[in-house]
């Protein structure tokens, strides 16, 4: 069954210039692209993203790092597009990700783990809502 995902290249992401990268992966997978869009975050549409993890110790860090430069926010749909992605994505902490992994290939640390997935059919209908309101 076709469904929808929201990925997000993050800034570190951005930054170490492997959008293209991501990108290439996600389309050679077989995802096709439904919204694309450079954006940069304002500290309510963070908080809004991380709600789940707000009780968290690292949830100021999380929403500094966020917000500290443009992410590349995109919409990928698919026969379990979830899932795919998850697992193009690799384990969240690179230290664990394997190899040929987006994580496993270009990422050290928790923090600042080069891309975000959502976890489930109903994250990906509240994360969609939130970085394209007009898809909702
Ligand atoms: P993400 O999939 O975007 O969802 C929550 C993020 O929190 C996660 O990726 C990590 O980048 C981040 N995260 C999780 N655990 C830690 C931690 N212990 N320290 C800093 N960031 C974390």
């Amino acid at each position: 069954m076709s469904e929808r995902t929201l990925i997000l290249v993050k800034p570190d992401g951005v930054r170490r210039g492997v959008v293209g990268e991501v990108i290439s992966r996600i389309e050679r997978k077989g995802l096709k692209l439904v919204a694309l869009e450079l954006q940069n975050l304002a500290r309510e549409t963070a908080e809004a993203h991380y709600a789940e993890h707000a009780d968290k110790p690292f949830f100021g860090e999380l929403v500094e790092f966020i917000t500290g430069g443009p992410l590349v926010a995109l919409v990928a749909e698919g026969p379990n597009a979830i899932k795919a992605f998850r697992q193009l994505a690799g384990a969240t902490n690179p230290v664990e990700a394997v190899p040929g992994s987006i994580r496993g290939d270009f990422a050290l640390e928790i923090g600042e783990n080069i891309v975000h997935g959502s976890d489930s059919p109903e994250s990906a209908e509240r994360e969609i809502k939130i970085f394209f309101p007009e898809l909702g």
